[in-house]
């Protein structure tokens, strides 16, 4: 996957890493995370690291965690495999008496996972080039979550990620960014384990600005030998309203579908193209964010979160009120005050889902497509 720009982000990210810091990216939904994390781990040898991308969603212990991490760096061309092989013979050592068959996996089996954990980060700090190692982990609240379902979860996630910080301590020659599409500051407020990241660099990643937008709208036409006029491309900016490359390239694909190579797209094609975002065949672009909700939220926070979308989306053009919000979720059920609607509103706004005005008295859907997605395809207000 090409990474169209990041190009400040990117050198923001480098500078973090040089002078030492561990980063947590928060960013919404189909922002372009992963994109870049890719990115950044093509770039890591020129910039003298070493780097893995760690995707842990699926993974449900932290066993699992770190035995995926493994298998990562032993794919690491060049070192991995001298590394792993180091580290048995470190575990081999260490675990002395313990009567231990087997590589890593086993021993792993067989230890504690902070102790195991511990040695594997000693291990890669000891690497010969004395190069950093840099630990990409992506949908690490999603981890996070798998742990807090099991019996006992709010200790687990919490020694999960404590552990981890004073692994981050400990081993400075190993850094590491946390990132995935539920905001992990979120979940820790919610399950109050903050103090386990604040030693993080917070990295917002930003949507794309007008200026990069337009670039990108016409990189990804220029594929198909077209290009959008200015008014279309003002057009789509206005009718997305919040430019995640995601939705822009998908935009500039659909109209270029319709357009033959050569020709220049103008406002009449682009509006079509993102109307035709919200036809039923391509209602899975935007399923992500309703699947969103539905997975990571237990009830009954779930239906309150859906009822102050619907309420919103249905709502007047200059947002729905905190009033009118109130009233919705007050149709039925345990009464909700005005503290644990904010906490709500926090949480959409953080997922990138809504957006508040100066005062935060009204709130908007924050991409004008997914607030018409929003309308057609789940459910209308009142039944929330
Ligand atoms: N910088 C970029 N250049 C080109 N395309 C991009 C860029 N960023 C994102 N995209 C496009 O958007 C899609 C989604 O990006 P990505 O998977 O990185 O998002 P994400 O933030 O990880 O989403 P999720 O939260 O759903 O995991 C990519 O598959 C790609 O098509
Ligand atoms: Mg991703």
């Amino acid at each position: 996957m090409d990474c169209y720009d990041r190009i400040d982000e990117n050198a923001r990210l480098w500078r973090y890493f040089h002078a030492g810091k561990n980063v947590l990216m928060l960013a919404p939904r189909r922002i372009g995370k992963t994109v870049l994390l890719n990115r950044l781990r093509e770039e890591s040898e020129g910039q003298g690291f070493h780097a893995i991308v760690l995707d842990v969603e699926g993974y449900r212990d932290e066993k699992a965690f770190f035995q995926q991490m493994c298998a990562a760096i032993q794919e690491e061309i060049g070192v991995g495999q001298a590394v792993i092989a180091a580290l048995n013979e470190r575990l081999k050592r260490v675990i002395h008496g313990a009567e231990v068959q087997g590589d890593w996996r086993n021993i792993l089996l067989q230890t504690d996972w902070p102790v195991f954990a511990d040695h594997l980060l000693t291990q890669l700090e000891a690497e010969k080039d004395g190069r950093p190692w840099l630990i990409l982990v992506d949908e690490i609240p999603i981890f996070t979550l798998a742990l807090l379902e099991e019996t006992d979860g709010p200790r687990k996630a919490h020694d999960f990620l404590y552990t981890l910080r004073s692994l981050l301590q400990k081993h400075r020659k190993v850094l590491w960014l946390y990132t995935g599409s539920i905001g992990l500051d979120t979940l820790a407020r919610r399950y109050g384990f903050e103090g386990a990241l604040v030693d993080m660099e917070i990295f917002p990643l930003e949507p794309f600005n007008p200026t990069t937008a337009a670039g990108f709208l016409n990189h990804v036409a220029s594929k198909s030998d077209c290009r959008f006029s200015p008014e279309a491309v003002a057009r789509i900016i206005a009718r997305l309203g919040w430019l995640a490359p995601y939705y822009l390239e998908k935009i500039a694909e659909a109209a270029c579908d319709k357009t033959t190579a050569g020709q220049t797209i103008g406002t009449d094609a682009a509006d079509q193209a993102a109307d035709s975002l919200l036809e039923l065949s391509r209602r899975t672009y935007w399923s992500t964010w309703r699947e969103h909700l539905e997975k990571n939220f237990p009830e009954p926070e779930r239906t309150h979160l859906f009822t102050i979308l619907a309420e919103v989306a249905h709502g007047p053009a200059e947002g729905a009120s905190v009033d009118s919000l109130l009233m919705a979720l007050n149709r039925g059920g345990d009464p909700i005050g005005e503290a644990v609607l904010r906490d709500y509103l926090d949480t959409l706004e953080a997922d990138g889902f809504l957006d508040g005005d100066v005062g935060r008295a009204r709130f908007r859907f924050r991409m004008n497509l997914l607030r018409e997605w929003w309308v057609r395809y789940v459910v209308t207000r009142g039944q929330a």
